[in-house]
């Protein structure tokens, strides 16, 4: 099949390359020409493990090509997939849909023939709705159809979740739509019947739930885990014990520093705003959301009892910034609001993450990035395993700090606090 995808982002450039692999034309274009231009040499602009060697392959054998021509290629493609961001507004904490509606105009003007327009990137419910009413549906009937698919790809992991996915969910009324979907993911829905045909709205409600719905299980693990820490119970034995129960399922019940990414805060700030414009009252994730703003603080107050209240010259270093393992993105990060305040009590900061140096972090002063674990460890005060990479998983402490009084807070709960006691190490970490 012809497909272009319209914004190469992480969403648009995943996407795009997996169908390539499967066997169909793919045109991925966007308006940024530098990065067109670097696509076309094959240097990806985000860090995905296994993209850039599919990206090589499928542009050599030309079923996969960048472009900057929008109109065109929508033109030549029979399926268009809109994956263009919608950040939060600012100042209404809505989804801001300007540039799909800024493609869609661009689609409207260059409906050749009968096109398949599906929006992969998350939007609120209704948006399939206004797409529709933009292209314009009495002049230009019978020549184009709706849909939505939303993505449910976790970043470090989204290659295998294309691929295998645990569901491919299609919104439409329109057999002919639903037809051409079905064979378009044939390939990867074949084994397993993973395929869920709905209408448009319920899919475009499907995504926001199910993240909305995780971020959940996140927030009220990471409650539970304060009662752990309270009454001395061990909160990995409570994760398992209440897992094993199949209709609770032992996956997203890890007790850390609260959800960040590009997904989960902004898909439960604009699940919440949806409700208020259907004036529906969403409590329990509004409780997700506020338990998560604030968890920043919860772990700075533990960090300065660690401490003893003496944060000021002591020398702290992070191992790992990022929001989670596997990928070099800060958003939304714990870090980036733990740090901060940090620097500010006076404290001498030191990170090490395998994603590399963070441009976040450069307007502070008393803050280093160290290529190495052994030279950000050295000499530190205490160390903060803020992200479970498994770089940082089987650590010598004590051959790595090289001095006699040091402490860990691990915030991922890597290590054993039993081993930790035998080996005589002042180790903190979450509700246990
Ligand atoms: C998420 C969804 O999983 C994916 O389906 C979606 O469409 C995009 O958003 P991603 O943001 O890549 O993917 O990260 P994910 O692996 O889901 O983790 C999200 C956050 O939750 C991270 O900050 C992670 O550290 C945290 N988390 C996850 C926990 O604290 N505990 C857990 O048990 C699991």
């Amino acid at each position: 099949m012809k497909i272009c995808i319209i914004g190469t982002g992480y969403v648009g450039l995943v996407s795009g390359t997996c169908f390539a692999e499967l066997g169909n034309n793919v045109i991925c274009v966007d308006k940024d020409k530098e990065k067109i231009n670097k696509l076309n040499q094959g240097i990806v602009p985000i860090y995905e493990p296994g993209l850039e060697e599919i990206i090589k392959r499928n542009s050599r054998t030309k079923s996969l090509k960048f472009s900057t021509d929008i109109s065109l290629s929508i033109k030549v493609s029979n399926i268009i997939f809109i994956c263009v961001g919608t950040p939060t507004n600012k100042i209404t904490k809505k989804a801001d849909l300007k540039y799909i509606f800024n493609v869609t105009n661009i689609i409207k003007n260059n409906l050749n023939k009968y096109k398949l327009i599906i929006t992969k990137s998350t939007v609120p419910v209704m948006t399939g709705d206004k797409i529709e009413r933009i292209l314009n549906i009495r002049k230009n009937k019978n020549k184009f159809d709706v849909i939505s698919n939303p993505e449910f790809l976790r970043e470090g992991e989204a290659i295998r979740d294309f691929l295998y996915p645990d569901r491919v969910v299609i919104g439409t009324s329109s057999s002919k739509a639903n037809n051409i979907m079905r064979n378009l993911y044939l390939p990867i829905i074949k084994k397993k019947n993973r395929y869920f045909h709905t209408s448009r709205r319920a899919a475009e409600l499907i995504k926001y739930a199910s993240n909305a719905f995780l971020a959940t299980k996140i927030s009220y693990i990471n409650e539970i885990s304060n009662l752990c820490e309270k009454s001395n119970i061990d909160i990995k034995e409570v994760s398992t014990g209440i897992g094993l129960d199949e209709r609770i399922g032992d996956r997203f019940l890890r007790a850390g520093p609260g959800y960040g990414g590009s997904c989960f805060p902004k898909d439960t700030k604009a699940l919440v705003s949806t409700a208020k414009k259907f004036n529906t009252e969403l409590s329990i994730v509004n409780s997700v959301i506020r338990f998560n703003d604030n968890r920043h603080k919860f772990l700075i107050s533990k960090i300065t009892k660690i401490m003893n209240n003496k944060l000021k010259n002591k020398r702290i270093t992070f191992l790992g910034v990022t929001f989670k393992a596997g990928t070099d993105d800060m958003r939304e990060s714990p870090s980036l609001k733990i740090i901060p305040s940090l620097i500010r009590k006076g404290s001498l900061i030191k990170y090490c993450d395998p994603s590399g140096i963070k441009k976040e972090f450069n307007k502070f002063k008393n803050i280093n990035y160290c290529s190495n674990i052994k030279e950000a460890c050295k000499n530190s005060d205490l160390l903060i395993i803020h992200t479970e990479w498994n770089e940082f998983k089987q650590l010598n402490f004590k051959n790595l700090v090289k001095k006699k009084k040091f402490k860990i807070y691990d915030m991922r709960n890597l290590y054993s606090p039993t081993k930790m006691k035998k080996s005589k190490i002042s180790y903190f970490c979450i509700g246990r």
